[in-house]
């Protein structure tokens, strides 16, 4: 019954695309039936969503302008995600293992035509860094050169192969030479509306910080792994998180901050290259991995904390302690004395 009714509106949401009664057999583009679609199944699970954006853009990646009923992911024919939700870690509930969400996308496209084919998702490569640099390296004004950086991140939207639900493109803000940057997960519902990273309830935690740190919001940098706010607030998986990398080495390359913050997991995992749970690698210097400076990004010291979000959820003594203990050593480092 629940099969039937997908399939209708599936059927439904391609005719209204081409404005026709009748399943055509090559509809525009799979994102513009399957957004369709989505909207007529407000109630899916947001998981079925992302697996089905990925779904259609795997397809389209392969050159696929249809997609037949049987190439829809098993997740979405059943209603149901294939697997169960991500559950908390204890240490740093905001997020999954890295592992698990990989696994998600896979379980989900192993069920549809593509098969055994499932691993193509991980052919859409992350743009070059060199290709990424040719269209603002010849600008000497930092400010340009991320302004520059943004608007080629706008044009290749790397966000397109996971994300289609997004309002705005939350690329970053701050002192293009700041000492002290900043990198948290995704933008949130708040990010999403604005354009701004951390205005949110966490945003205004994270600025508390800042400030007791002896900063502001105007003089260090603040970004996302991912610019984009993800359906459901899901966290990043490490393929979405790969796609969008390059940009981020980029904003480090071209702000050449002297330490960088990682709030919470997907940062920090991103930056430090490791699977590690955030207990054992916050309140310890890091460095960025030599194939990354191989690259030309700038030697930079890396400390991980937890994520202000996760801080709000578990607004313990003790992880406060944890994090203040933490930013103190960041201050210690970049030679500022405390506003506390
Ligand atoms: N959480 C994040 O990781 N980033 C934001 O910009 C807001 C909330």
């Amino acid at each position: 019954m629940r099969q039937a009714s997908l399939r209708r509106r599936f059927r439904q949401a391609t005719a209204e695309s081409v404005g026709s009664e009748q399943m055509p057999s090559i509809a525009p583009s799979p994102e513009i039936v399957l957004s369709r679609m989505l909207c007529y199944h407000g109630q899916m699970h947001d998981d079925a969503r992302r697996l089905i954006a990925q779904h259609a853009q795997t397809a389209r990646l392969l050159g696929v302008d249809f997609l037949p009923l049987s190439a829809m992911p098993s997740v979405l024919i059943q209603g149901t995600p294939s697997v169960a939700p991500d559950q908390p870690d204890q240490d740093a509930p905001q997020v999954s293992s890295e592992p698990r969400a990989e696994s998600r996308v896979h379980r989900a496209l192993s069920g549809g035509a593509l098969g055994d084919q499932s691993p193509m998702l991980l052919s859409v490569s992350p743009i070059a860094s060199a290709e990424l640099r040719t269209s603002y390296e010849h600008l000497n004004n930092p400010q340009a050169r991320l302004d520059g950086l943004g608007a080629k991140y706008e044009t290749e939207a790397p966000h397109q192969h996971f994300n289609m639900q997004f309002t705005r493109i939350v690329f970053g803000e701050g002192d293009p030479q700041a000492d002290l940057m900043f990198i948290g997960e995704a933008p949130g519902e708040q990010e999403d509306l604005t354009g701004r990273p951390f205005v949110g309830r966490a945003g205004q935690l994270l600025e508390k910080m800042i400030q007791a740190m002896g900063f502001s919001r105007e003089t260090v940098y603040i970004t996302n792994v991912l610019k984009t706010r993800p359906p459901g607030n899901a966290t990043p998986t490490s393929q979405e998180a790969a796609l969008c990398e390059p940009y981020l080495m980029e904003q480090i390359r071209i702000i050449e901050p002297k330490v960088i913050v990682t709030l919470g997991l997907p940062a920090t995992q991103l930056l430090l290259k490791v699977s590690s749970p955030m207990r054992s690698m916050r309140g310890r210097w890091h460095t960025l991995p030599t194939k990354v400076i191989a690259d030309g990004i700038p030697q930079v010291e890396i400390m991980p904390t937890y994520h202000p979000a996760y801080l709000l959820r578990s607004y313990t003594q003790e992880n406060r302690r944890k994090v203040w203990s933490d930013l103190m050593q960041v201050m210690d480092k970049l030679g500022v004395a405390s506003r506390k």
